[in-house]
């Protein structure tokens, strides 16, 4: 029997990509999007990568009706929770709309999950729940100190399912702690298109090699790194959206909570990602060195060993590879799914 794993945010980055690894590994993913941040277009280049369009619904996680709903009438084996804001400046501006989303949505989920006995969850924390680790790489149990309120929502719905999977033994939990996801499906069909201006480094560099932004801006070239740039753990959206596959798979394994970062282990600096890019593209990226981004820390990067050891998973794809994808699915597309 086919499993069904409703996965929230499935149209957006990281939740198309992994909704080809859940379909390639035999799964049926069924899609929950508000698409606040998506198109749902990306459900024909799906159907075009897997041989099959996954099923969708329009609406959102904090609507306990449709979840209700959707619990009851699909045979649902498990849950990936993507769905979330996630831009950093966003979050200060407008604290409470993230709690809103981030942390009320995670709660109406897990209720609804609850009361249809779906115990099985996958969600996605993030780095940046660290915050300015005291050294790299950076292990599970280093400590959480997150800096701002996009960060602050990610650790409190951490510490949340902790305190249910203590009060109801019976779930099985996975966290996992993305470093920077970047790069595209090897097909070039699906991808990361920002809306407005990045604020992530590779959609920016993509930007300049295609011609719709002058130059990049480094922000710091006097940071105590190798260059002088920020140095971090950047990991290949498809080696994530694998990590999503067996993460589940653990779950589906055993009762219990787990928390696992997915990186590559290595740091790479704004200007190795600014070369490898140039080599993998054969454009030249101009770029000025300007002042550091207020909030920024230096470096930092993942210790992915116990995701190795408990999930058999590590990222299998480099820089340049990642630097290559990204720039097949920006050439090909540069207004997105336009
Ligand atoms: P994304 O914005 O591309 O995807 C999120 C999706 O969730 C979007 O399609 C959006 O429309 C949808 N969504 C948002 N709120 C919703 C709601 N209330 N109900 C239903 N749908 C909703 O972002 P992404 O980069 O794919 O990130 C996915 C998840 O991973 C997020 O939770 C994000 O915080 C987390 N994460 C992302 C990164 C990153 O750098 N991209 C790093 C660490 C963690
Ligand atoms: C990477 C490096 C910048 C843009 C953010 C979130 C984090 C996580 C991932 C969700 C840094 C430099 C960037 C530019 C630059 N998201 N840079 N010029 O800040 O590590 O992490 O995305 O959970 O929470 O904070 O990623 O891609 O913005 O920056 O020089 O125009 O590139 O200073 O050193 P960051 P990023």
């Amino acid at each position: 029997m086919t499993h069904t794993i409703l996965v929230t945010g499935g149209a957006g980055f990281i939740g198309s990509h992994t909704c080809v690894a859940l379909a390639q590994a035999g799964y049926e993913p069924l899609i929950l999007d508000n698409l606040g941040n998506s198109d749902i277009r990306v459900v024909d280049r799906l159907a075009r990568i897997t041989g099959r369009a996954p099923r969708w619904i329009e609406g959102d996680v904090r609507d306990r009706a449709l979840l209700d709903r959707i619990f009851a009438e699909e045979r649902i084996a498990g849950v990936i929770h993507f769905a979330g804001l996630k831009a950093v400046g966003d979050s200060v501006a407008d604290p409470i709309g993230y709690y809103e989303n981030n942390v009320h949505g995670t709660w109406v989920l897990t209720q609804a999950m609850e009361a249809a006995g779906v115990r099985t969850l996958v969600f996605s924390s993030s780095a940046t729940v660290y915050g300015d680790p005291e050294r790299s790489p950076i292990p599970e149990d280093a400590p959480c100190r997150p800096a701002n309120p996009y960060g602050r929502s990610k650790r409190i719905v951490e510490e949340t399912l902790a305190d249910w999977q203590q009060a109801s033994p019976g779930w099985r939990i996975v966290l996992l702690r993305y470093f920077n996801p970047v790069g595209a499906h090897e097909s070039g069909l699906i991808g990361e298109h920002p809306q407005g201006k990045p604020n992530n480094l590779m959609p920016f560099v993509c930007q300049v090699a295609v011609g719709l932004r002058d130059k990049l801006v480094v922000h710091g070239g006097d940071y105590p790194t190798a260059d002088g740039t920020g140095v971090r753990d950047y990991v290949h959206v498809m080696d994530l959206a694998e990590g999503h596959v067996a993460a589940l798979r653990k779950a589906q394994e055993a009762p219990g909570l787990l928390t696992l970062n997915l990186g590559t282990g290595q740091g790479a600096s704004v200007l190795d990602v600014v070369k490898a890019f140039e080599a993998a593209s054969g454009r030249s990226i101009a770029y000025e060195i300007g002042p550091r981004r207020p909030g920024d820390v230096p470096a930092y990067w993942a210790d992915p060993a116990l995701a190795g050891r408990v999930l058999g998973w590590q990222a299998r794809r480099g820089l340049e590879q990642m630097c290559a994808d990204a720039w097949r699915w920006q050439q090909g597309n540069p207004r997105g799914y336009e």
